[in-house]
């Protein structure tokens, strides 16, 4: 992406644009560096249809203060600065430099957003928003959240390790409930500062030919999450943060269910004749989760999002899948 000239289309395409892999900022990086592989993007510009369908989820109007979970290029804040007026914007990011580069990159076009970096797990630092929305995930609702809205606000957020993007009405400092948006959406999990994030890739290279704890032949079909993210979802409920991969070989098709914890379950199936096996390793049961959500779905069809309701409290925050007649907690 040397080609000045290209940027203004690259610009606007509907592709997110990773800007930041592990402390490697694509500002600074120069343009023979070569990103680490093995690290997960730590900062990007967000897909602009995803960034609308945050905002449109979380019913945003005129007039309203918004709180925006991290800055990133600053892309987000420039639209809502420009629909609400930038005095109704904070943007917050965990990252100085992010910050300041967002701040310098708006002031160029003459967009000046509130932008202040805090790591937005913590304490904000104003409070009364009409709507929050995060784009980056976290496993839980962070309570800071549920403090700097106003009751009766909303926050429009997604759960790391999982495709749900959750839309929630603040009920006090406290309680929230809401309910899951029919669509998916995925964001790169919260971070805290300078990070690694290559736990997962490790538990991958250890995952990819071992024998593991344990081996079992099956009969049956692999239980296709590949392409049926409902069936996907479910497992990111019954276990959430599972990652899952799958390759196709010549002679047969491989299946990796990954926790960056350390468990891992393979899947190996020829393709003439032979039993299908799985190799195991570490302490969760991914496989078994696997075949849980298999058997759900049979027995209740497949889950809907937005069929589901989310309840949050102080001490506990759970989604409902009504008709799995299950619940699950964050
Ligand atoms: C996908 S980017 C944001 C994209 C941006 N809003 C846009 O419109 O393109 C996610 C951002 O969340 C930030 N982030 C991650 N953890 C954070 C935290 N604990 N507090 C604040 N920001 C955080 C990252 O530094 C990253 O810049």
């Amino acid at each position: 992406m040397t080609d000045p000239a290209s940027w203004i289309g690259t610009a606007y395409e509907d592709r997110t644009l990773v800007t930041q892999v592990g402390e490697l900022h694509a500002d600074t990086a120069g343009d023979d560096v070569t990103p680490p592989s093995d690290r997960p993007p730590t900062s990007s510009t967000t897909l602009p249809s995803l960034v609308l369908r945050m905002f449109d989820v979380a019913e945003i109007e005129e007039g309203m203060k918004v709180l925006d979970l991290g800055t990133g290029s600053g892309y987000s804040a420039a639209l809502l600065g420009h629909r609400l007026g930038d005095d109704r914007v904070l943007s917050v990011d965990v990252d100085e430099y992010l910050v300041s580069a967002a701040r310098r990159r708006l002031a160029t076009f003459g967009r000046a957003p509130r932008m202040t970096t805090i790591d937005a797990t913590h304490a904000l630092p104003e409070d009364g928003f009409d709507r929050a929305v995060a784009m980056f995930s976290t496993r839980t609702i962070p309570s800071t959240w549920l403090a700097a809205v106003r009751s009766g606000g909303v926050i429009s957020t997604t759960l790391a390790g999982t495709s749900l993007h959750l839309r929630v009405t603040v009920t006090d400092a406290t309680h929230a409930h809401g309910r899951v948006a029919s669509h998916g959406a995925r964001f790169m999990p919260v971070r805290s500062g300078p990070e690694d994030g290559s736990a997962l890739h490790r538990v991958y290279l250890a995952a990819r030919t071992a024998d593991g704890d344990e081996v079992r032949a099956f009969d049956g079909d692999v239980p296709n999450i590949r392409d049926d993210w409902r069936l996907a979802l479910l497992l990111e409920l019954l276990q959430p943060a599972v990652d899952h991969r799958w390759i196709d070989l010549d002679d047969r098709s491989m299946v990796w269910l990954l926790h960056a914890s350390g468990s891992w379950a393979r899947a190996e199936v020829p393709k003439f004749g032979g039993r299908p096996t799985v190799h195991s390793s570490g302490p969760l049961d991914l496989w078994g989760h696997l075949d849980r959500a298999r058997h759900l779905t049979s027995e209740h069809g497949p889950i809907e999002p937005s069929s589901l309701h989310v309840e949050i409290d102080s001490h506990d925050q759970r989604i409902t899948w009504p008709a799995g007649g299950l619940s699950f907690p964050l």
